[in-house]
């Protein structure tokens, strides 16, 4: 049974202090919500991992201590090890510095940094040699579901992505699929459109890696996803939680997005 996991990219977003702010009031509804449940009530949240900023990884790191079931993770890392790379950031920088996940792909990456999918396969690979989760992210642009090109689109990004990995490499994956038509345009993907777009990804798992790797990978939605429109998009079968930008940024509405996960 695959576990349900709500991610917030916080983008570049927030000073440190409305940071640690926003990241305070998530704890208080946590534990509130834990306090105030039945026992064993918190097994059943999601996994929950926020996207901040480099620069407040640490910082929100020792916000949320292990009990607290929050991971922290990074929005990008450079594909080498180390080395003269001014103002870059590196896999295992972020391991030492707390961070357990990373994401790779994002389609403003891909859009404003030129991030092509042979670079991204190298970063995945080394964000994984460093015991770093990788969210790889996939999705089509508007004039690409318009010409119904968007199978092939997606297709073809995950063969390079996330393809080549081991079995073993793909345990430690996501696939966040985020169709760029809906990220932060307000207009998100209906249920049925998620869930033949995740279908579709869980079959090509299959084809390359068997039923069981296909059965265990978690594929997360983005996009515009709100506290409105979460519970209908995560009760698609195969819609495992999300990537929410913009509402992880209110405690409340994350906070209900991360509800609406929870089973
Ligand atoms: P929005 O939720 O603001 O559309 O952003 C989605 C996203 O890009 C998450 O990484």
């Amino acid at each position: 049974m695959r576990k349900k996991m709500v991610a917030g990219n916080w983008k570049m977003n927030l000073s440190l202090e409305e940071a640690m702010t926003l990241s305070g009031e998530l704890i208080e509804k946590l534990d509130h919500h834990r306090r105030d449940g039945s026992p064993g009530k918190e097994n059943k949240l999601p996994d929950v991992v926020l996207f901040p900023p480099f620069i407040y990884l640490t910082r929100i790191r020792e916000f949320f201590p292990d009990t607290k079931g929050v991971a922290v993770g990074a929005q990008n890392c450079h594909h080498e090890e180390s080395g003269a790379y001014t103002g870059e950031v590196s896999a295992p920088m972020l391991s030492s510095a707390g961070a357990t996940h990373v994401l790779i792909g994002h389609s403003e990456r891909r859009a404003q940094f030129g991030e092509d999918d042979q670079l991204l396969a190298r970063k995945a690979s080394r964000a994984l040699k460093n015991g770093l989760t990788t969210l790889f992210c996939c999705g089509e642009k508007l004039p690409e579901r318009e010409s119904e090109q968007h199978f092939d689109v997606v297709e073809k990004q995950l063969q390079s992505g996330v393809f080549w990995m081991k079995e073993e490499q793909l345990s430690h994956a996501v696939i966040a699929y985020k169709p760029v038509w809906a990220i932060g345009t307000g207009k998100t993907a209906s249920p049925a459109q998620a869930q033949e777009m995740h279908l579709f990804i869980r079959r090509l798992v299959e084809k390359t890696y068997g039923k069981a790797a296909a059965g265990n990978i978690r594929i997360l939605y983005g996009g515009s996803c709100n506290a409105n429109n979460a519970g209908e998009l995560f009760a698609q079968a195969d819609v495992d939680g999300g990537l929410i930008g913009g509402a992880s940024l209110k405690p409340r509405d994350f906070f209900q997005i991360i509800l609406a996960a929870a089973s």
